[in-house]
């Protein structure tokens, strides 16, 4: 009598178990699934190489495989990963991500050696007596460690604030930075200096944000300017530059025009500099809408699609110096700005935003 009393429950169970299982379809079948997209890397191969950003759980994933050719760690080659106390390193981690990637046929960027987040204490704590010593020991280890391996160093990060520039970048630089507070602007040429003696296979880039930013990206072009001059005089036999890129983040959002990054490409270009799009993505929405945490509309995703496309045009017409576009994420949710949907796939699937930029090319 018990048994049968349940019966009907148990087949009832049984049916919404078949219909959920055949709910959870993975997609692999649908024509926008990342596998099935036509690969960027293979779109792109004859203009530049195509990256993305790798952590300990992603680095050889079939989707990072299929779409990319270059990988940036996002968090752990940063100096509080790797260097948690002055002369004692934790490399564990980023070798064996370095090792996977290089393995599944990535070439690996290297991010980054000096800023002023993400850093153990002992580099706050810096002081102008025994800073230039300790910064290219430092890097002599770092680089030295990953030598043959990096295919290029972010060897300063973010070293500039936004806002105006009043022509000397020698004192327009962030006060945060602890080696620019010890050194002053010269630990730009000795942090440069280090990194190519330690691995001078390595190409070795400036990074940071807001680039399509005249005046911050006229501070850029003056210290490029004017370091790889000193560089020159110093070795005149040199036959390359010393600070050889400038990555140009791109964490962009619905206000930014590609006129304004083609403007400051244009620029960087007369350095004879290569040009990394070094952490590309894209809200669906202004800076002020996103600040504000508004909900995102439907004209704010497809502005963003747009743009991508937009921004790969100007890339595509300036191949000749710029080797890399990385995007910072595979898809939204894994994204350090999800909230705002800025990148080209959302779960497995290719958004507008991916259309567009394959598009850009036709
Ligand atoms: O590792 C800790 C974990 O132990 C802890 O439980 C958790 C709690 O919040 O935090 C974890 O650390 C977070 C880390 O990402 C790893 O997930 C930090 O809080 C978080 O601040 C950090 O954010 C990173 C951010 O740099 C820090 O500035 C983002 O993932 C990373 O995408 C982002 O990348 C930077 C580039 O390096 C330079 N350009 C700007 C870009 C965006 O900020």
């Amino acid at each position: 009598m018990k048994k049968n009393f349940y019966k009907p429950f148990i087949l009832v169970i049984i049916i919404a178990s078949v219909l959920l299982l055949s709910n959870c379809d993975d997609n692999t079948d649908d024509p926008d699934y990342i596998l099935n997209v036509v690969s960027l890397k293979e779109h792109f191969k004859d203009h530049f190489l195509i990256g993305n950003i790798m952590n300990p759980g992603s680095v050889a994933s079939e989707k990072l495989k299929h779409h990319y050719n270059v990988l940036t760690a996002e968090n752990d080659m940063k100096p509080d990963k790797i260097n948690p106390n002055r002369g004692s390193y934790n490399f564990r981690t980023a070798d064996n991500m370095v090792k996977t990637a290089i393995d599944s046929g990535f070439l690996v960027v290297g991010h980054t050696l000096l800023w002023h987040s993400q850093i153990p204490s002992w580099h706050r704590s810096v002081n102008s007596s025994n800073a230039k010593g300790y910064m290219e020991t430092y890097i002599k280890d770092v680089v030295g460690h990953f030598k043959g391996k990096i295919y290029s160093w972010d060897v300063i990060n973010e070293a500039f604030p936004d806002g105006g520039y009043n022509g000397d970048w020698k004192t327009s630089m962030r006060n945060e930075n602890p080696w620019y507070s010890a050194l002053g602007s010269d630990f730009v040429y000795y942090s440069f200096l280090a990194a190519r003696q330690a691995d001078s296979g390595a190409i070795l880039y400036y990074n940071d944000y807001n680039l399509n930013m005249s005046s911050k990206a006229k501070m850029v072009h003056d210290m490029v300017r004017d370091v790889n001059i000193r560089y020159k005089n110093a070795y005149p036999g040199a036959d390359r530059l010393l600070i050889e890129g400038i990555g140009m983040q791109g964490h962009h959002n619905t206000g930014v025009t590609a006129a304004s990054i083609k403007a400051s490409i244009d620029l960087f270009r007369q350095l004879g500099v290569r040009i990394s799009i070094s952490e590309l993505d894209v809200l669906s929405q202004t800076w002020s809408e996103y600040s504000a945490q508004n909900a995102l509309t439907e004209t704010g995703k497809t502005k963003a699609a747009q743009l991508y496309g937009d921004y790969f045009k100007v890339f595509i017409a300036n191949s000749d110096i710029i080797e890399r576009v990385t995007f910072w994420g595979v898809n939204d949710s894994e994204s350090w700005r999800s909230r705002a949907a800025p990148l080209i796939f959302s779960g497995d699937m290719a958004k507008s935003s991916y259309h567009k930029i394959i598009d850009s090319l036709k």
